[in-house]
């Protein structure tokens, strides 16, 4: 069925740096697809590899230390991977827009607010029309919740605050209209409210356009409320996927299991510190043998220091990678 071609496709994908003490693999072995319509959340501490999935997607890795060392990134079925430069920038301009964690790297700083969001709808509408271009950028900041929009877009971005920033790149990544919005804990820096009416328009760009969307968050809150699928990634590769709903009644990672313990409870005394996973994250650099979360593994048996375990089905469009899910 034609249908079922996932928007994107994202299989075994592996990323690489490479610093003076050696190769990190900060990427490995990570899949899963995102269909037209729907949200895909990506969840895990941090340093586990969210961002970099996401760079690589864009193909805007830090260069030249970062590579893509292997997998493929099928955007409506033909490789990203493959791309030359130039189709990229088109698939950057107009299929495929990022809200980047760190604002200032997607804004210019010599150019007014305004000029910048209106390069978005002069390029996407192919229009000159200078009024009608205005309007857009006025309306498009009122949408994301910029006071007085009128004066912002004659601003410029070192002006205004770090929310505010947040707010102009998540106006202009969606002002491509795209087909695949990748937001990269776009609402850290937003106050709740702006955060609730943020996640409402992105919702409602959806439901109009069939936009597909990747959200990446450290915030299961989120992940329940927009996702209709989750990864949950932890150390560069993903411990276990399922549909969000099946995630949150059934997980199966031990990793899984320590997030969702950890979300703080309307009944937790806000006094009291939340169980969380004991012990640290290993670094890239000196993973151990076997399994990758083996030393916080409160469940470990002896083959988990040794072998490390795949991803495997466990359940109806449901992944982990355990021995013992
Ligand atoms: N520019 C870089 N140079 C070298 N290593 C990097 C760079 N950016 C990220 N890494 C490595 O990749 C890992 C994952 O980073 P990242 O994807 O940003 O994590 P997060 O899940 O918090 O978004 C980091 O822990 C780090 O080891
Ligand atoms: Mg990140």
């Amino acid at each position: 069925m034609v249908n079922d071609q996932a928007m994107l496709e994202v299989s075994h994908l592996a990323t690489a740096f490479d610093i003076e003490a050696g190769r990190v693999r900060a990427v490995d072995d990570v899949s899963f697809q995102v269909h037209r319509g729907k949200t895909l959340g990506i969840v895990g501490e941090s340093g586990c590899g969210k961002s970099v999935t996401a760079l690589s997607i864009m193909r805007l890795l830090p260069r030249p230390a970062g590579k893509i060392l292997d997998g493929r990134i099928l955007y409506r079925g033909t490789d990203i991977v493959k791309m030359t430069p130039e189709t990229m920038r088109t698939i950057r301009g107009r299929h495929i827009s990022m809200i980047f964690q760190e604002p200032m790297t997607a804004l210019n700083p010599v150019h007014r607010i305004g000029r910048q969001i209106g390069e978005v709808f002069q390029l996407h509408d192919a229009t000159r029309d200078e009024t009608r271009i205005r309007d857009k950028s006025v309306e498009m900041l009122a949408k994301v919740g910029i006071p007085d929009p009128e004066r912002r877009i004659r601003e410029y971005s070192h002006q205004i605050s770090g929310g505010m920033r947040q707010r102009v790149m998540i106006a202009m990544a969606l002002a491509v209209r795209p087909d695949i919005l990748i937001a990269d804990e776009p609402t850290t820096a937003l106050d709740v409210t702006i955060q609730a009416q943020i996640l409402d328009l992105m919702k409602q760009l959806q439901q109009e356009n069939g936009m597909a969307m990747i959200f990446i968050t450290h915030d299961l809150g989120v992940i329940a409320d927009i996702c209709d699928d989750v990864v949950v990634m932890y150390a560069g590769t993903v411990v276990e996927s399922a549909p969000v709903r099946e995630l949150f009644e059934n997980p199966r990672h031990p990793y899984t299991r320590g997030l969702l313990e950890s979300i703080p409870r309307l009944e937790t005394p806000r006094k009291i510190s939340l169980p969380i996973i004991r012990g640290m994250v290993p670094t890239l650099d000196n993973l151990p043998p076997g399994c990758r979360f083996q030393n916080r593994c409160p469940i470990a048996i002896p083959i988990c220091e040794s072998v490390p375990p795949g991803l495997t089905p466990v359940g109806n469009r449901h992944e982990a990678r355990c021995y013992l899910a």
